[in-house]
């Protein structure tokens, strides 16, 4: 019997598929069923060409079943050297400037990945084209990053690991492999982010601590996009792990006047890869204070800080002096537990002003200001109020002595009076 023509196309396609899942669950059922490129390339005596394979054990690519052929081509059944065949779609080694798009075969496409690990999948290729990185190897710039800069090649980990080199405490050794005055010799680019980044807080913080909180490079500089974070969006940056700070200052007329004049946000006052652990002083006209530096005497903004600056001064040297007069009471004995609960509380809204300070909206800061103040009031009336009770206290308990020793007298009297006798 003779299929009508019209028949042989569908049914061909149906036994396809038919057979596409027993190929799938065949590939599930043992990762790499067969990998001659790894098993010939291993007992190879040439370590360049065996370390590949010994790395392989570990690779992320490896551990979900891919072979050596999603990168190189080849055909993987064949065990002699004519898997190698370019006729059997074999690569060999991608030279540089290619890399990144033999990745991006696998690593563009999210429903792709998707098939491996159901996780949010991050990683854009969309991105990567926009940075200086990409656009550098497309003009043909040998010294800049490629994927396999960043992630290493054969023995490539997750991100997860800590022993990979994109891991966030790996991160800033990672950069700096180029991004140092050696590598860049010749550049006009500068290269001192890491010197004044591993002294920051954040350096320090990530580094020193452990905290991995704390942003590495690419929390600022995107994964992959690897451009200066542009002027609109260093607050956003900021803001995203300073949540207060970035939406006071986004509402703040500072944000739209410094964008006038073509000055980055919170970068103008903290710096970007040095940012130092802030203090008092620098709320100020003076010396290290940072708002005389753009307010000219007489400005809007010079107004508004002639009284915020010795507002916030004031507030803080009255808390100074609670404290001091708290202490005191307490060293004579005094309760001066209500005193100290209330010196805590004036202490929060000099932690609050600091951080509402970034509105730079006037009313806002007075008004937690005048609250801090009425706090640091009763807080030394209830100072004053201890050390008046003990001085009532010493008051009473002199009278009490003087009275005692009286008593005392008289009685010393009365017994020599009686120990002389009725005679005497
Ligand atoms: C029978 C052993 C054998 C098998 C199987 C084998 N290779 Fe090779 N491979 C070699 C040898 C030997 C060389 C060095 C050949 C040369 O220099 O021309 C090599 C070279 C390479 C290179 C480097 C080319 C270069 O010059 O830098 C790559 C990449 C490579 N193999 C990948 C694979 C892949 C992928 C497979 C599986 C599809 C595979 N090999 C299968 C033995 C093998
Ligand atoms: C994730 C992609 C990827 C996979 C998987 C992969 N390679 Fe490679 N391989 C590369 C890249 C990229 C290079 C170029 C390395 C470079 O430029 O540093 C390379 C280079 C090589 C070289 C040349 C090394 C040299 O120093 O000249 C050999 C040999 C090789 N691979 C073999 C293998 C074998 C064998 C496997 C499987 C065990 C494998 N590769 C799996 C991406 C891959
Ligand atoms: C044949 C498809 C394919 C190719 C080609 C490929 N990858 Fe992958 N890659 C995968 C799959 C699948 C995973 C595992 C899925 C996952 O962990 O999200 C993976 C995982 C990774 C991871 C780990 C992600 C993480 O942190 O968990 C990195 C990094 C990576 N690949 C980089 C590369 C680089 C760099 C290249 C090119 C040198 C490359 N890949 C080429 C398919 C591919
Ligand atoms: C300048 C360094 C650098 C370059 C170049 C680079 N990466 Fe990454 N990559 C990173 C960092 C950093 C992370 C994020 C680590 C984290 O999330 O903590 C990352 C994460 C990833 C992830 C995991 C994201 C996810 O959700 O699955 C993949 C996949 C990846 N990169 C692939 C690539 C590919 C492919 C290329 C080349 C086209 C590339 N990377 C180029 C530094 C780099
Ligand atoms: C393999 C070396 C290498 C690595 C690793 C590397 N870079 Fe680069 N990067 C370069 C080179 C080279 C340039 C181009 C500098 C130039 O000529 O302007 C560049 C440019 C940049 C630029 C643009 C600078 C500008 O204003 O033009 C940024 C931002 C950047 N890199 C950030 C990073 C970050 C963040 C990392 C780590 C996640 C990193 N780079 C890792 C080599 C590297
Ligand atoms: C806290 C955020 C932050 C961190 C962390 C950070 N950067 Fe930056 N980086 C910036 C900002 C903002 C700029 C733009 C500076 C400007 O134009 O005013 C910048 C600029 C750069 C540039 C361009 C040249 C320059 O200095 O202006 C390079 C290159 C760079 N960063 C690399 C790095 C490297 C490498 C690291 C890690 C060691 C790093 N950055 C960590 C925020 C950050
Ligand atoms: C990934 C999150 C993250 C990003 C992005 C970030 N920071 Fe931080 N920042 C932190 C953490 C965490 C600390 C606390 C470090 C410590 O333990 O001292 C910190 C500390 C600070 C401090 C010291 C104040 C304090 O109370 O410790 C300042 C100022 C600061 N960051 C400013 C900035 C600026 C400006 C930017 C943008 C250029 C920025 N940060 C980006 C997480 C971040
Ligand atoms: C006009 C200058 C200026 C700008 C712009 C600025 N800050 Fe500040 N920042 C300060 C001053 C002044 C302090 C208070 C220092 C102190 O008293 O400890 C401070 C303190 C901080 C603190 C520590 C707060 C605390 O509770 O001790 C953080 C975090 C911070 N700023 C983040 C940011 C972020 C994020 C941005 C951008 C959204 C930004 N700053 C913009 C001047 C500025
Ligand atoms: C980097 C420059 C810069 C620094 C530093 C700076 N300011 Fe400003 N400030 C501005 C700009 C720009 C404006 C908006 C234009 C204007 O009103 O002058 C502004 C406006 C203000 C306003 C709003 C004035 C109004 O019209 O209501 C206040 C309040 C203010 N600043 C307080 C301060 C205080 C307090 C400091 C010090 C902690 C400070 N500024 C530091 C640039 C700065």
């Amino acid at each position: 019997m003779r299929l009508p023509r019209i028949l042989i196309a569908p049914l061909a396609t149906l036994a396809l598929l038919a057979a596409l899942p027993a190929a799938a669950s065949a590939a599930r059922a043992g990762a790499n069923p067969q990998n001659s490129c790894l098993d010939c390339h291993r007992a190879l005596d040439d370590a360049r060409l065996a370390a590949p394979a010994k790395a392989f054990a570990e690779d992320v690519h490896g551990a979900h079943g891919l072979g050596c052929i999603g990168c190189h081509g080849g055909d993987p059944t064949d065990a002699d050297i004519t898997s190698m065949d370019p006729d059997k779609g074999f690569k060999g080694t991608p030279a540089r400037k290619d890399i990144a798009e033999m990745c991006a075969t696998c690593h563009a496409s999210a429903e792709f990945m998707k098939r491996y690990n159901p996780q949010p999948y991050i990683f854009s290729m969309a991105e990567f084209r926009t940075s200086v990185h990409c656009k550098k190897i497309a003009v043909g710039d040998p010294k800049v990053a490629t994927c396999t800069n960043c992630h290493g090649v054969h023995g490539m980990l997750s991100r997860k690991d800590p022993r990979s080199p994109v891991n966030r405490r790996n991160v800033p050794a990672t950069c700096s492999k180029c991004h140092n005055p050696e590598y860049m010799k010749g550049r006009t680019v500068p290269t001192n982010q890491y010197a004044l980044y591993r002294v920051s807080v954040h350096g320090k913080a990530l580094l020193e601590k452990g905290d991995l909180s704390a942003p590495a490079c690419n929390n600022c500089h995107g994964n992959h996009g690897a451009v200066p974070p542009n002027t609109r969006d260093i607050s956003l940056v900021c803001g995203t792990c300073h949540g207060r700070e970035g939406e006071l200052f986004a509402k703040s007329k500072v944000k739209a006047g410094l964008e006038l004049e073509g000055k980055r946000g919170c970068v103008t006052c903290h710096g970007n890869h040095g940012v130092q652990l802030p203090t008092d002083a620098l709320i100020g006209t003076t010396g290290d204070g940072v708002c005389g530096r753009c307010h000219e005497s007489g400005s809007a903004g010079a107004r508004a800080s002639d009284v915020i600056v010795p507002a916030f001064h004031a507030l803080k040297a009255r808390i100074g002096d609670a404290d001091s007069l708290l202490a005191v009471a307490d060293r004579l004995g005094m309760e001066v537990e209500a005193g100290r609960e209330l010196l805590k509380q004036a202490d929060d809204q000099l932690v609050n002003v600091r951080a509402t300070l970034h509105g730079f909206d006037t009313k806002q800061i007075t008004a937690v200001l005048t609250e801090g103040d009425g706090l640091a009031d009763k807080a030394i009336a209830q100072a004053r109020d201890a050390l008046r009770d003990w001085r009532i206290r010493r008051i009473g308990m002199a009278l009490s002595v003087v009275v005692i020793l009286l008593m005392a007298g008289l009685l010393a009297l009365r017994i020599r009076r009686l120990e002389r006798g009725p005679g005497a």
